[in-house]
């Protein structure tokens, strides 16, 4: 359909990289639907090239900022004053339907469905479910609502510092008025609910269509050997949501990084993806999170390391935020 859209947004290279993965995989996933990626001035010109040949429209916007430190160090992201970007969403009039996704967001199957869904359908927020999270939703661009949004962000500001706050404030009845406008968790499953209810993540994880990378460490924070298909980094992150994180990678080191390449032609840029190092003695060993809880359960705890205490609180404050 020639009037619907998928949209993302970045405003720097790392969120561009993300922005190209999230493409391919509509892509892959056969979407019939347009793709526009709303991009800031600082995303570099082979940046944007690549993301040309991913997206039908490369749109540059200016940069929103709530510069609202106070809120934002509340959530540990003092960077996420930009998410205000995101408004701009809705100036997209030439589109009767979109659906916003977050460039930290992996499609694993079509979703196309959710153009049937309307303005605004969200997913529950797994941090507090009577918020939607503003990772996924479903909108329909529109001048007057876009003024309004910018109005109530004037008048009001946002309790979290970044768009989600605004959004759901100016949205404020999406949790009791129609439970159509509840978008299934599978459409913006973050890798929080592994940590928080394994059960059901078991029970329902494999259904996920959409896997969400919220929080402080996104795929592109880690390092890649394509070869080994190993990732580094702080492993002990990886190591919550590992198969979502490889086939981020995997995708992004096939499809993306060798265009990467045609654009910057000679000059220099960091795609993460190396031939690394064998890793150090030293280093904590990179175990499979399925084993580390079998390890867990059978009492084998390595309380002296990746199961100590400081790395435990540690966890804890990034999922806190
Ligand atoms: N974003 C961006 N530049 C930034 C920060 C955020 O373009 O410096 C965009 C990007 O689309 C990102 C979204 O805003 O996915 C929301 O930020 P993020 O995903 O980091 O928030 P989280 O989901 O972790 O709360
Ligand atoms: C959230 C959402 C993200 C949003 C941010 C700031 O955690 O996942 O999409 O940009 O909060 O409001
Ligand atoms: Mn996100």
């Amino acid at each position: 359909m020639a009037d619907q859209a998928f949209v993302t947004l970045a405003t720097n290279d790392n969120y561009a990289k993300g922005a190209m993965v999230l493409g391919k995989s509509l892509r892959n996933h056969k979407t019939s639907k347009k793709l526009v990626v709303l991009i800031g001035p600082h995303v570099s010109e082979p940046s944007r090239a690549v993301l040309g040949r991913i997206y039908d429209e490369v749109r540059l916007v200016d940069v929103l900022d709530s510069g609202d430190t106070a809120h934002l160090a509340m959530m540990k992201r003092p960077d996420l004053g930009v998410t205000f970007t995101k408004l701009n969403c809705w100036t997209l009039t030439h589109y009767s339907k979109c659906v916003f996704m977050d460039a930290d967001t992996l499609v694993v199957s079509n979703i196309d469905e959710l153009f049937d869904r309307e303005e605004l359908s969200a997913a529950p927020d797994p941090g507090w479910p009577d918020c939607f999270n503003s990772g996924v939703f479903v909108f329909r661009p529109s001048n007057e609502t876009y003024g309004k949004l910018l109005q109530h962000c004037t008048e009001h500001g946002s309790f979290d510092g970044g768009d989600q706050g605004v959004l759901n404030s100016f949205f404020s009845d999406w949790a009791t008025a129609d439970i159509r406008k509840h978008l299934p968790f599978i459409y913006n499953m973050s890798s929080i609910a592994i940590y928080t209810y394994l059960p059901a993540f078991k029970q329902y994880g494999a259904n996920a269509k959409v896997v969400h990378f919220l929080g402080k460490t996104k795929p592109w924070s880690y390092m890649y050997d394509p070869k080994l298909k190993v990732m580094r980094g702080d492993v002990q992150e990886a190591a919550t949501h590992p198969g979502f994180l490889l086939e981020w990678w995997t995708l992004y080191s096939s499809c993306v990084v060798p265009m990467l390449h045609q654009e910057y032609g000679d000059q220099p840029f960091h795609s993460g993806c190396e031939d690394l190092p064998p890793q150090s003695e030293h280093a904590p060993p990179s175990i499979s999170s399925a084993e580390r809880k079998q390890r867990w359960e059978q009492g084998q705890a390595d309380y002296m390391g990746i199961d100590s205490f400081d790395s435990i609180e540690k966890k804890l404050a990034v999922f806190l935020k």
